[in-house]
């Protein structure tokens, strides 16, 4: 019985390989097609990037600067390598759509003319991105079961004089954004969270809390403890 079945699939192999060398037409095809999708796609892609850089130009550049990279006190950097690294299309979509109320950042989706705008605008601040897209696996990191009653005290004593006492943000007089409040905590998961703790943001006062080079050393737990007690702010 099992001979018989190897046997079925030797064959099978043996013609598949018979359709692929006498099939090169079909094959050549088969390429020229994606080719021709794929230079249509990347057409399409830089359109939509030089939409979404005029769209910029008009709508958030007073707030974010040239380029994105922020200014401290008034907007964050939107085109820094660790945001736009672990960022979901879908994460900028929501905040640009939804904006972040009990903040200065305005909700594009009452002003802006179509969904097409926030996305081209996604594909602007996308192309900043430089190494890989984690934002998968960083949706999929563990949830956090710290102690937010231990939270709060690291909360208090390594954050709050940037984020604000309650993670208010620039309402509290910080130079960090509102990580205590929905417009931040409804979107961002505690994988994304872990991550800026960890790895900070390059060139802003955010730097990172893991290891000697941290602001503070914070383990995994510790970090997870802040994690659970932002999640009850929320
Ligand atoms: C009036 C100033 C202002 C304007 C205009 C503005 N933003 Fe913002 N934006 C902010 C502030 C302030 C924050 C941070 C809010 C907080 O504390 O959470 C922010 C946050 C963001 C974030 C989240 C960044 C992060 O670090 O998680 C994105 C993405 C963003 N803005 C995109 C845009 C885009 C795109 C536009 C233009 C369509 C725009 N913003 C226009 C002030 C502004
Ligand atoms: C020295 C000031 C400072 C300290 C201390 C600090 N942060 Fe930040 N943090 C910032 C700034 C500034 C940003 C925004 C960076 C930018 O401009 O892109 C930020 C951004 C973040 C973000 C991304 C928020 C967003 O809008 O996407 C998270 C999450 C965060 N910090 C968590 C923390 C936690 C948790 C602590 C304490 C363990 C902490 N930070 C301590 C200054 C600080």
């Amino acid at each position: 019985m099992r001979e018989k079945k190897r046997k079925m699939l030797a064959g099978a192999a043996a013609l598949a390989l018979c359709w692929a060398v006498s099939g090169p037409n079909l094959m050549d095809n088969a390429w020229a097609t994606d080719a021709g999708e794929a230079k249509a796609q990347a057409q399409s892609t830089s359109d939509l990037v030089r939409k979404g850089q005029v769209l910029f130009a008009e709508n958030c550049v007073a707030c974010h600067q040239e380029e994105g990279v922020g200014k401290a006190g008034v907007a964050p950097s939107i085109t820094n390598k660790e945001l736009l690294r672990i960022a979901s299309d879908q994460f900028l979509f929501e905040t640009i759509r939804d904006g972040r109320v009990d903040t200065p950042m305005p909700a594009f989706g009452e002003v802006l003319a179509s969904k097409d705008d926030i996305h081209a605008l996604v594909a602007y601040l996308k192309s900043f991105r430089t190494g890989p897209d984690l934002s998968k696996d960083i949706e999929a990191d563990h949830i956090s079961m710290g102690d937010p009653r231990l939270g709060k005290r690291w909360f208090e004593q390594v954050c709050a004089g940037c984020h604000g006492p309650r993670g208010e943000g620039y309402a509290g007089e910080g130079s960090g954004t509102a990580i205590g409040k929905p417009g931040f905590l409804g979107k961002a998961s505690d994988g994304f969270i872990r991550y800026i703790v960890k790895n900070g943001r390059s060139n802003t006062a955010m730097r990172g809390f893991s290891g000697s080079y941290g602001l503070a050393n914070l383990s995994d737990g510790e970090i997870d403890d802040i994690i659970s007690y932002l999640r009850i702010l929320e």
